[in-house]
């Protein structure tokens, strides 16, 4: 276990992992160039990987308690951690093209369709969606070497449930319907604070819910311990967006490696412009207060926790 490893250190070896991890995917998938060259821009750029180090971090910490070694549960689970870095990424490239946010700088390089264009940044998004599915599901996965070890059958299809469901048109899909519909049309006119929320909780939260519990779900956590790391998660992902919107207003391009400002240029509905920096940071800070003392309740403390302190404080 990480617990006494400190934060930045333990994320840069998750990190690395799933990197490895995610090129090995891209390998073995080994689908025809013309989308390979896609596929690998929009994976492999320099991303911080929040959710894959969730997932990961969360199987270690359920794991232990279920006897696995911080290794074997890391195994386990990177089937998982690498399909909801893929989905997640094909969130990103979706959400840069010129229908939805027109964004031009994602990870601090061009977006996929400014490289590649709009018609293979769109299929580059749904490969990544749709062989997230394969690599949750097979085993053995491409995302690991062969002779690791392998979740059972049952606990990978509640895996590719919950993923689906979070990622579907109850989840992500829905929450960015709900921004494309509110977008020029800012302020409590159109999104009242429970809208805002219920938003942020699909568009953004709800991948972060997968992402925690798939590292639970994959290492046999029991229903309490899948319950109190989705309740931790849920506050993460609101707190996690909340940050997002500020870090619009307040952070640099060169900081964030994606253009600042667009929210309020575009007239979306964001915490900032329903509450301001002030009360928005206050919410983030509650929503953290929550997450940390839900694991502690749980016995489930430790570097969750110090993600979770993390996601409130980051720059980028
Ligand atoms: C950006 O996510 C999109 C949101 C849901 C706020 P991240 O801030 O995790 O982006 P990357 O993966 O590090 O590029
Ligand atoms: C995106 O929210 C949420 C996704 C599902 C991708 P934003 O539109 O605020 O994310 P950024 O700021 O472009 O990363
Ligand atoms: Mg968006
Ligand atoms: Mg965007
Ligand atoms: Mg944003």
């Amino acid at each position: 276990m990480t617990a006494t490893v400190p934060l930045d250190t333990h994320l840069a070896t998750l990190r690395a992992l799933v990197e490895q991890s995610l090129t090995r995917v891209l390998d073995r998938l080994a689908p025809p160039s013309a989308i390979a060259d896609p596929l690998r821009y929009a994976l492999l750029g320099p991303g911080k990987r929040l959710r894959p180090c969730l997932t990961l971090t969360t199987a270690e910490t359920v794991g232990q308690r279920h006897g696995l070694s911080a290794a074997d549960a890391r195994a386990l689970a990177l089937p998982a951690a690498c399909a909801v870095e893929m989905i997640h990424t094909y969130s990103l490239v979706h959400d840069d093209l010129p229908a939805m946010d027109d964004d031009a700088l994602r990870r601090g390089r061009p977006t996929t369709h400014i490289v590649h264009g709009e018609g293979l940044a769109i299929l580059a998004g749904d490969g990544l969606l749709t062989d997230a599915f394969t690599v949750l599901a097979s085993a053995p996965s491409p995302a690991v070497d062969a002779g690791a070890p392998v979740a059972p059958a049952d606990r990978r299809l509640h895996a590719v449930r919950v993923l689906a469901d979070a990622a579907g048109s109850r989840g992500m899909v829905g929450g960015q319907a709900i921004d494309l519909a509110a977008v020029g049309r800012a302020g409590t006119a159109t999104l009242d604070a429970a809208a805002l929320t219920d938003m942020h909780a699909r568009k953004t939260g709800a991948l972060i819910r997968a992402a925690s519990t798939l590292g639970a779900i994959i290492v046999g956590g029991t229903a309490a311990e899948i319950d109190a790391i989705d309740q931790y998660a849920t506050d993460l992902g609101l707190a996690f967006q909340i940050v997002d919107d500020i870090l619009d207003v307040e952070g640099s391009a060169a900081d964030l490696g994606k253009t600042a400002g667009k929210d309020a240029a575009a007239g979306k509905p964001t915490f900032p412009a329903l509450y301001g920096l002030e009360t928005s940071r206050r919410m983030a800070a509650d929503c953290l207060a929550r997450a940390t003392s839900v694991l502690d309740r749980a016995g489930l403390g430790g570097p969750l926790q110090d993600i979770a302190a993390w996601s409130l404080t980051r720059r980028a």
